[in-house]
C-alpha cells in the first residue's frame, strides 16, 4: 500500500492572501469562497510554498495511503485539520505496523541557507502591544468590515519610469462607528469587487498598514496603505494588477471591504530606549512609516525615552521613493535615514545592503543587542543580500553569526516580510 505525506493548509490559520496559488510551479492549489487546498495527485512536495506563506498554515503534513488521499472537493468542506489517521484506521487500509513512517515532519524546504524559515523571528518582540487578528474574515463572524476611501494620493513624485507608469499611492480608509483595532506592522486584505476569470470571487489581496495604531490622523478610526500600481510582473511582462488597480483607482467616498487585521509578530518593541532598524525597498516601506510615525507621536509627547531609529531605504531614484518628502523633513536627531538609489542616471547602482556595509561600525553592535529589533520589508529579492550582509558585519566584528542570527530569531527580534 503506498503511503505519501499529503500536503495540506491549515484553514484555521490561512489568510487566503493566495501567495501559495500564484507561487505553486504544479498548479497543485486552488481555493474557493472558504479554503484553500492543495490537490495530493499534482504536488511534488517542491516547497516553493513553503517559506513564502505569511501565515505557516502552509506547512501540514499527513501520512497517508495513496488511494484514500484526501480530495480537494473533502478539503474545501473543512473548517480544521483533521488529526493523522490511528494505526487502525491505517490497519483498515491494509497498511502494517512495519509500513508505517515515523511521526510527519514536513520535508526540509528547498531553500538557501540565509533565509526567512532561519531567520525570521516567528514570535513579537517581548514589549509588542497585543495584536488582534482576524476580526473579520472567512473564519470570523463577520466575513467583511466595510471601509470608505476618506483620501487616495500620489506619494511619489515620479509617475513615469523607462516609460512604464510608477504610481504609488497613499490611500486613506475609515472605518467610522466600527472596531477595526491595528498595531503598526499588522497587514489587512481588501477584496477587489467582481469576480476572476473562473468566475469565482476575488481572493484578498494583503496590504501592509502605514500608520499608526491610534490612527493615520490621530484620534480618527483610520488607516492608511501604500500601494504600487502592478502593470507588469516580476519578468516584467505587463499585467493589471486586479487589487492594486483597483486601489489606485479609488475615489474619494468610495466603499472598500476589508478583513483582518492579520499579522501577530512583525510588531514593534513597545519599551523604553528600544532600537529600531529598519531596512525596505518601495512599498516595503509602509510599516516603517508606521513604525517612525508612531515613534514622532510617542517623542512629541515628551512621555517615552525613545532609543534610536535607523532606516534603510532603497529605491530606484529619489522620484520613486515613497514619501520621499516628508521623510527629508524628519529631525536628524530622531531618525537616521540613508537611501540607496538604485537607477539614479550617472551614479553607481545602490542596494541596501550596501547602505548596511557602510554602516558597519554602527550596526554591529545593535545586532548583538537585546534591545534593538530588526524589521526588513520590500523586494524578495533583498532578503538574502541583507541577510548576508548582517552575516558579514557580524563577522567583521568577531562574531559568531550562528549564535547572533538565532538569538535574534528566538528573541522575536529580526522580522523578515518579502515578496
Ligand atoms: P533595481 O534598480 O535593480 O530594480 P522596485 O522599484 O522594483 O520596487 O524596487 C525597489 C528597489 O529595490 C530598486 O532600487 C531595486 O533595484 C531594488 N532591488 C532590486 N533587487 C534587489 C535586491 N536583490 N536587493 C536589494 N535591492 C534590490
Amino acid at each position: 500500500m503506498a503511503l505519501i505525506k499529503q500536503h495540506l493548509i491549515d484553514p484555521e490559520i490561512c489568510i487566503r492572501c493566495n501567495t501559495c496559488e500564484d507561487i505553486c510551479p504544479e498548479k497543485a492549489i486552488t481555493h474557493d469562497s472558504r479554503n484553500y487546498v492543495v490537490q495530493a495527485d499534482l504536488c511534488n512536495s517542491c516547497m516553493a510554498c513553503i517559506s513564502p506563506c505569511p501565515t505557516g498554515s502552509i506547512d501540514n503534513w499527513r501520512s497517508m495511503p495513496r488511494v484514500i488521499a484526501y480530495s480537494i472537493e473533502t478539503q474545501l468542506e473543512w473548517d480544521e485539520l483533521p488529526p493523522e489517521l490511528s494505526a487502525e484506521q491505517l490497519a483498515e487500509q491494509g497498511v502494517s505496523a512495519v509500513e508505517l513512517p515515523a511521526p510527519v515532519e514536513a520535508p526540509p524546504a528547498a531553500s538557501s541557507a540565509l533565509d526567512n524559515a532561519s531567520y525570521g523571528a516567528v514570535l513579537p518582540p517581548w514589549s509588542a502591544a497585543h495584536p488582534y487578528t482576524n476580526l473579520y474574515g472567512p473564519k470570523a463572524a463577520e466575513k467583511t468590515i466595510e471601509a470608505r476611501v476618506v483620501g487616495n494620493v500620489r506619494v511619489t513624485e515620479a509617475g513615469a519610469s523607462a516609460g512604464k507608469d510608477y504610481d504609488t499611492h497613499h490611500i486613506v480608509l475609515d472605518f467610522g462607528g466600527l472596531s477595526f483595532p491595528v498595531l503598526e506592522g499588522q497587514s489587512i486584505g481588501i477584496i477587489p469587487p467582481g469576480v476572476d476569470n473562473q468566475g469565482r470571487a476575488h481572493h484578498a489581496r494583503q496590504y501592509s498598514i502605514a500608520s499608526p495604531r491610534n490612527g493615520e490622523r490621530p484620534g480618527y478610526n483610520n488607516l492608511s496603505l501604500t500601494i504600487k500600481r502592478v502593470l507588469e510582473d516580476h519578468q516584467g511582462q505587463p499585467v493589471r494588477g486586479i487589487g492594486s488597480n483597483y486601489m489606485c483607482d479609488l475615489q474619494i467616498g468610495d466603499k472598500v471591504q476589508v478583513i483582518g487585521p492579520f499579522g501577530s509578530s512583525f510588531l514593534m518593541p513597545n519599551h523604553p530606549r528600544s532600537n529600531i532598524v529598519m531596512i525596505c525597498t518601495g512599498t516595503g516601506s509602509a510599516p516603517m512609516r508606521a513604525m517612525t510615525e508612531w515613534r514622532r507621536r510617542l517623542r512629541a509627547s515628551g512621555k517615552f525615552e525613545a532609543g534610536k531609529l535607523m532606516l534603510f531605504f532603497g529605491a530606484r531614484t529619489q522620484q520613486e521613493l515613497p514619501y520621499f518628502g516628508p521623510l527629508q523633513n524628519l529631525p536628524k536627531d530622531f531618525i537616521d535615514i540613508n537611501f540607496a538609489f538604485s537607477r539614479t542616471p550617472g551614479q553607481p547602482k545602490r542596494y541596501v545592503q550596501d547602505l548596511l556595509r557602510e554602516r558597519a561600525a554602527d550596526l554591529a553592535p545593535l545586532l548583538s543587542d537585546a534591545d534593538t529589533c530588526f524589521y526588513v520589508c520590500g523586494l524578495k529579492g533583498m532578503e538574502e543580500g541583507v541577510l548576508l550582509a548582517m552575516r558579514d558585519i557580524v563577522h567583521h566584528a568577531g562574531q559568531d553569526w550562528d549564535q547572533v542570527g538565532a538569538a535574534l530569531k528566538r528573541e522575536g527580534r529580526l522580522h523578515l516580510e518579502t515578496y
